[in-house]
């Protein structure tokens, strides 16, 4: 349980607040590549409402929505071969936020060097637009955006998946130190919705550890019939701080992103590499899709695995109400990551950096994961492109092509 001050601490994402402030320290996606076009289209990120826009050069932008000069929206605007041009009275701004144009004011004004346009930085990496809220000062430099393994990989496969969830951030990355779940949620409510006596997670949960480490929180279990010498326990997988969990196994690795877009909303996003032995041929680009909340009547999807876990965050609420909550033993990985939180917000008040800023250029950084996972990483791998979002990639048929696994007649 949280008091209710403890819950507004932890979960409000807007410029000035404590979370929000700790968050802002991150490189966050704000947008798949596709988004990032010549149509300069809306964004929302960390409460702030953004543009972002590709222009004629190729240089990505990302810009406060309103126009400085009479707050219209930049969204109504056209790029150039540099900038964004405001829509209403055609101000021209570059991706630094500088003015460099306002076509109605006098020929010799030098008004456009005394306005500026709030401009953030963005690198594009793996198929995702990543941006920087944080501040950008010499005490408090723009940190080097991770180079995660998955993010960087040159013989792998990609696809991505999207959706916006109707729910605060925390309670997503709360259930992923909660193993628990698994058994019950994607086993016993999972057959019990399919009318089948058998659950897709089938073995009970003998063991959890959680270890605070330099990427995040890792994590171990021991299933039922397991030991200590399998890998779920001996290399276990991380929640990777402050916003990404890593799954995966036997070629197949994933992060699961939770993006919060303001206090009540997440843009969750399905990042799957798919890299066989030996390595995946050349991919053109990484198809982009969108995953459904509901099916033609309406009714929240739920089944498989990441609707079940889709409806759970949900119905916890907008904003879990935590000053009601019975936390017991088996909450230990949700208290820890509420503590991880709350120091790390004190790191950021004290002027410290917080845990997974990287101030060094590299090339990349290689995240634990086990490769046998739940005892078999080749039936996970097959449940995963079966039982998770990856049923609605364009490229699951491609995929099972790629592992030498078996193509059902749905694909
Ligand atoms: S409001 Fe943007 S140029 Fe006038
Ligand atoms: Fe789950």
């Amino acid at each position: 349980m949280l008091s209710a001050e403890k819950n507004e601490r932890l979960t409000r994402v807007g410029p000035g607040t404590p979370m929000g402030e700790l968050l802002r320290r991150y490189w966050w996606p704000i947008a798949t590549h596709d988004m990032a076009t010549r149509v300069p289209v809306k964004r929302r990120l960390l409460g702030e409402d953004l543009v972002l826009y590709r222009d004629g050069s190729g240089t990505v932008g990302l810009l406060a929505e309103q126009c400085p000069h009479r707050r219209a929206a930049l969204w109504l605007g056209c790029t150039e071969d540099v900038g964004l041009r405001c829509g209403y009275h055609g101000w021209r701004f570059d991706a630094d936020g500088r003015c460099l144009e306002q076509p109605g004011e006098p020929a010799d004004s030098t008004f456009k060097d005394r306005v500026r346009a709030t401009a953030y930085p963005v690198r594009e990496l793996g198929g995702l637009v990543f941006a920087y809220l944080g501040p950008q000062t010499p005490e408090q430099p723009v940190p080097e955006l991770p180079r995660y393994d998955l993010f960087v990989w040159d013989d792998a496969w990609r696809d991505i998946g999207h959706a916006e969830l109707p729910c605060n951030f925390v309670q997503i990355m709360e259930n992923s130190v909660d193993p628990y779940h698994v058994e019950w949620l994607h086993g016993r409510y999972g057959s019990f919705l399919r009318g089948e006596s058998l659950p897709v997670v089938t073995k009970k949960h003998v063991k959890v550890a959680f270890e605070v480490f330099e990427h995040g929180i890792l994590k171990r279990r021991v299933l039922e019939g397991h030991t200590e010498e399998d890998d779920d326990w001996k290399v276990g997988h991380p929640l990777v701080f402050p916003h990404m969990l890593r799954v995966g196994a036997a070629g197949l690795a994933t992060f699961q992103i939770r993006v919060p877009i303001d206090d009540e909303n997440t843009w969750h996003v399905w990042y799957q590499t798919y890299r066989p032995d030996g390595g995946a041929p050349p991919q053109p680009e990484v198809p982009v899709y969108e995953v459904p909340l509901k099916d033609e009547r309406g009714e929240w999807l739920r089944d498989y695995v990441d609707g079940q876990d889709i409806v759970a965050w949900i119905t916890q609420g907008r904003i879990s109400d935590r000053s009601r909550e019975h936390l017991g033993r088996s909450d230990l990985g949700v208290i820890l990551l509420r503590k991880l939180y709350a120091q790390q917000m004190e790191r950021v008040a004290r002027g410290e950096d917080p845990l997974c800023t990287y101030r060094t250029p590299h090339d990349v950084i290689d995240l634990p994961m086990e490769r046998d996972k739940f005892g078999s990483a080749v039936e996970f791998r097959q449940l995963w492109t079966r039982e998770s979002s990856i049923r609605y990639s364009p490229i699951r048929s491609e995929v099972l092509r790629l592992f030498g696994d078996p193509v059902p007649s749905w694909s």
